[in-house]
């Protein structure tokens, strides 16, 4: 038995040893991904632009005075919530798609959250819990029992503090502050800086490069979040719209806390020396506190400042204010229910993968890896199509109907932005026809058709220019119901 076998192999070897003599240089070619365009994201702005949404809760001594800017002199014996449960906050945020949500630890009032050692205007001198709680403990607790990531709020401007407008002891203060949160309550994914300020308070200088320092050297995969970043900026407004062109970049030093321009930040800037991302905060109810008086915006209005951020290539963080008892209103709850089954009823179904589908051309070949299928996995960062380097017309993709005509109203673009913002002006055609243009992409573009439903055979997106050859990592064609811009009475896709 062993004879015959060893002859076998010894064959097999000496052919294949005879092959590799024939052609000495064959192997497998695998075309490299192209060179990257600068600016990039950094892996923590990466992590972020993938959330979509994000949850805001303001909580403190406001919710009790019906205020939204407390004086500072608030008596610590009004913060009493008496059914106080971070874990249906965190519920609340789960049932919405959020993975990130961050706390007001400190407002404008200067009354904080958790027990901290350098004032008495905290929770230690409230009755709620006898004055043992921790806020900011049971938030960090009920997120991570869920699987929730953490950012924290600590406002710079302090209305009760004494020392704010003394440049160092402030300071001080403010970072002992900072120290005692990054240091005590584990993994912070985002912190959040502005420069809201009276018109009346006094003036001082914010260490800001000594901050941002310390939150580095605490935090290591941490999101600073300000008007001038450095890890995502401010959108210019609190409407929760991004601009119709919104690029990830921007020149930092154009930008100052409390001082930027509105248009800059809401646009970003094509040739921007920085990637520092947009993030549209915006609150469910009118104020960022609850007020009685109030109620959650509606299903339409939600929606509508989804596809002006989340659509327009920023993360969108909404703020749900806890009430007085410590609960998110139910209202609230049932809303944010609506909103999140809206957007999955109108994303879950993607039409072009039913379409046949072809581009302009494909870096690599037929076997390069970068082919037009790429538009349509689940993965949106790291399999894009890439057309051919030396194609210098016109940049297409085209998908075609196989039998029945596609009727959609959404379209749905977006980019590998893991090498670089690159798209600069796109067009969508219908049946030949130019049905919607914009400016450029970034993470994700949503284009909800004015025309309200459009029916057609195919649809190309042809990219008219770009800063480097267009890398697009995923098109969707999608039905929304709760779209009917003309009245149309249409009910489905089909
Ligand atoms: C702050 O400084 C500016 C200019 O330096 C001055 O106009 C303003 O009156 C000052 N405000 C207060 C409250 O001192
Ligand atoms: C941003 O910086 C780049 C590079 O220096 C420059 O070309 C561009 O003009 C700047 N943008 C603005 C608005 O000044
Ligand atoms: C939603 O509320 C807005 C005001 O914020 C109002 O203009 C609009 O008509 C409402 N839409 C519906 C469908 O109720
Ligand atoms: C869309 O196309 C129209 C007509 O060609 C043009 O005037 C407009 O500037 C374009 N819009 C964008 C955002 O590119």
């Amino acid at each position: 038995m062993a004879k015959p076998y060893n002859s076998l192999s010894c064959l097999i070897i000496t052919t294949f040893t005879l092959l590799q003599l024939i052609f000495p240089s064959q192997q497998v070619k695998i075309t490299p991904p192209p060179l990257p365009i600068l600016p990039l994201p950094n892996c923590a702005q990466l992590k972020w632009h993938q959330r979509e949404l994000i949850m805001f809760f303001h909580f403190g001594v406001n919710t009790f005075t019906d205020r939204e800017w407390g004086t500072g002199h608030e008596n610590p014996a009004i913060f009493n919530p008496t059914r106080l449960d971070a874990n249906q906050w965190v519920d609340t945020a789960v049932q919405a798609g959020v993975s990130l949500i961050i706390l007001t630890a400190k407002h404008h009032d200067g009354f904080c959250l958790w027990p901290s050692k350098y004032t008495d205007h905290s929770v230690i001198r409230s009755p709620w819990k006898n004055g043992q709680g921790d806020v900011v403990q049971e938030f960090v607790n009920a997120a991570k029992a869920r699987g929730v990531d953490v950012g924290l709020y600590l406002s710079p401007w302090d209305r009760h503090d004494k020392r704010y407008g003394n440049n160092k002891e402030y300071n001080e203060h403010y970072l002992a502050q900072l120290q005692e949160l990054l240091n005590n309550y584990g993994d912070v994914k985002e912190i959040w800086f502005d420069g809201a300020k009276g018109s009346n308070a006094p003036n001082m200088t914010y260490y800001f490069d000594d901050w941002f320092a310390m939150v580095r050297e605490l935090q290591s995969t941490i999101n600073i979040f300000s008007d001038a970043g450095p890890g995502v900026r401010w959108v210019g407004n609190e409407d929760g719209f991004a601009g119709s062109t919104s690029w990830s970049t921007i020149n930092r030093t154009l930008l100052s806390i409390g001082n930027s321009n509105a248009d800059y930040l809401n646009s970003g800037d094509p040739k921007g020396t920085d990637w520092l991302p947009p993030e549209c905060d915006v609150s469910i109810r009118k104020g960022w506190f609850w007020h009685k008086s109030q109620a959650p915006k509606n299903l339409s209005d939600l929606l509508e400042i989804y596809y002006k951020s989340v659509g327009r290539n920023c993360v969108l963080l909404l703020n749900v204010p806890p009430n007085k008892q410590g609960l998110i209103s139910e209202s609230d709850v049932q809303r944010l229910k609506e909103f999140r089954s809206a957007v999955d009823t109108i994303f879950s179904t993607n039409l072009a993968t039913k379409c046949s589908i072809k581009a302009s051309s494909k870096r690599g070949g037929k076997n390069g890896g970068f082919g037009p299928e790429n538009v349509l996995d689940n993965d949106h960062l790291w399999t894009y199509w890439a057309p051919r380097d030396e194609d210098k017309d016109e940049h297409w993709i085209e998908f075609k109907a196989k039998d029945k005509p596609l009727r959609f109203n959404v379209v749905r673009i977006q980019e590998a932005i893991g090498l670089g913002q690159r798209i600069k002006g796109h067009e969508i055609y219908v049946d030949g026809m130019k049905i919607a243009n914009g400016t450029t992409i970034g993470y994700k573009k949503l284009h909800r058709l004015e025309k309200g439903m459009l029916s057609g055979h195919s649809v190309r997106i042809k990219i008219i220019e770009s800063r480097a050859i267009p890398l697009i990592s995923s098109i969707g064609l999608h039905f929304d119901p709760f779209w009917n811009p003309n009245g149309q009475g249409d009910s489905g896709p089909f």
